[in-house]
């Protein structure tokens, strides 16, 4: 165990003790896939937890009937210039889904340069050969313009929008032209298609908390920008008075190695109270404390274009489209949300954490594993409304103290 995760976990766990009887644990369901544990730790230079987790794997969605994942719905037309359409797959109809996501499917900009008209028809599972041979799926995202008068865009907003502080990520790239998401799964640039650039500029996918223009903290991936650059931002990057862009506020990064967005990369954002951190695939980018937002949030990921000064246009008849392999979300919550509302699961929260797990550095992601388990320590001392008593609480402190002090003279 690397020596900051063990730091941290002692202090997670002296912090845990003394935070015994937190009555702020609500939801009953950890949904992560072991279902063990009551706290979740995250890498990273600040030894913090967070109370809830979603993970949310779009690997092995199974099709029904006949829907094939090998071949892309078909292109938004031009005459479909108000939104409205169906939804792709049996998939997004399930409560899995709605539970937790709704699909925007309508005007989003009408007064914008050119109008982004989202719809259902761009969110879509494909399929990927993987190297090992194995075949999986992805949730895809389009934008495409298909007339001089709009761009048809994609956009899903999670239903939790009281999320206070996170650790978001996401497994995700732009699939380059030559890798359009059909069967074929072509490896080699097509005719006409730039090879050290091979996607259409225009557009913007971005992977972002947002409560409102001025709360909002961001991943963006510009498809005109080398395939080697993304953008972080807190909102307000830009200000709409003097018509300039607010210094610091946004950061066009290079990410590290030469890695490329056009390849699968885990992109994640650590939203801290008063400071936002940007991640790579674990290694830690960028930091900001400029604007950090304040305010309880839902997580938002889009695909976008507007003919504007940020994503630029996109040419009539181009596409471009995004992957995701699955969303991970370790987060605390403040106030009252719309959903989700689930059901009791098989374990009951505790009033306190009691087993704190590590999501990082884990053999299967999304199955966080346990770090610290205090479940024996407090044996039988805890109430049925999950006070413990004051000398349990005593022990406790003690035996975290001693961990703390063995630790510093590590
Ligand atoms: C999440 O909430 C818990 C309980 O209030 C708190 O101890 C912890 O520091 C919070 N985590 C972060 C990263 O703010
Ligand atoms: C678009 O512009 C019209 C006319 O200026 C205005 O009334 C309307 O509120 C604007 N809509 C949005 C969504 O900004
Ligand atoms: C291909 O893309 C690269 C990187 O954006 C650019 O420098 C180069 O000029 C492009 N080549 C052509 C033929 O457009
Ligand atoms: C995008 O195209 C429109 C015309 O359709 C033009 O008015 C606008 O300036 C262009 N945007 C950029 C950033 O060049
Ligand atoms: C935590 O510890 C208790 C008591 O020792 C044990 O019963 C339980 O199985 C442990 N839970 C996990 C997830 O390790």
């Amino acid at each position: 165990m690397p020596r900051l995760t063990l730091v941290g976990t002692l202090l997670l766990l002296a912090g845990a003790v003394i935070a015994g009887s937190d009555p702020t644990l609500t939801e009953p369901l950890s949904r992560d896939n072991s279902d063990e544990c009551d706290c979740y730790l995250v890498s990273g230079p600040d030894p913090g937890y967070f109370q809830y987790y979603r993970f949310w794997d779009f690997r092995n969605i199974f099709s029904e009937g006949d829907e094939d994942f090998n071949n892309p719905p078909p292109l938004v037309t031009s005459s479909q210039n108000s939104g409205g359409q169906d939804v792709t797959a049996a998939f997004f109809d399930t409560n899995e889904w709605n539970d937790d996501w709704s699909i925007l499917n309508d005007l989003e900009e009408p007064n914008a340069t050119v109008p982004s008209i989202n719809s259902a028809q761009n969110v879509f599972i494909s399929t990927e050969n993987g190297e090992d041979g194995n075949d999986f799926t992805y949730l895809t995202f389009r934008a495409s313009r298909p007339s001089e008068s709009f761009v048809s865009t994609a956009e899903i907003d999670s239903s939790q929008d009281n999320v206070l502080h996170s650790s978001i990520r996401t497994r995700a790239r732009i699939i380059p032209l030559y890798l359009d998401g059909s069967a074929a799964n072509v490896v080699a640039p097509i005719e006409g298609v730039n090879a050290s650039h091979p996607v259409a500029p225009g557009a913007c996918f971005g992977f972002f908390t947002y409560r409102s223009d001025t709360q909002e903290s961001d991943i963006e991936i510009l498809t005109y920008d080398p395939v080697t650059d993304v953008r972080y931002s807190n909102q307000p990057d830009f200000n709409a008075r003097t018509d300039e862009p607010v210094p610091g506020a946004s950061t066009q990064s290079t990410m590290p190695d030469g890695k490329v967005w056009t390849d699968w990369h885990d992109h994640r954002i650590d939203w801290y109270n008063g400071i936002s951190r940007w991640y790579v695939d674990g290694d830690l980018v960028l930091e900001k404390s400029l604007d950090a937002p304040t305010e309880p949030s839902a997580l938002l990921i889009n695909l976008w274009s507007d003919g504007g000064f940020w994503t630029g246009n996109m040419s009539v008849g181009s596409q471009v489209t995004a992957g995701l392999q699955w969303i991970e979300m370790a987060f605390n919550v403040s106030g009252v949300t719309k959903g989700p509302q689930h059901k009791l699961g098989k374990r009951k929260r505790q009033k306190r954490c009691s087993i704190g797990c590590n999501i990082d550095g884990v053999q299967d992601i999304g199955t966080p594993i346990v770090a610290f388990n205090v479940t024996g320590i407090k044996g039988d001392a805890s109430d049925a409304n999950g006070k413990v008593s004051i000398a349990s609480q005593l022990v406790q402190v003690v035996l975290a103290f001693w961990a703390v002090l063995l630790t510093s003279m590590m």
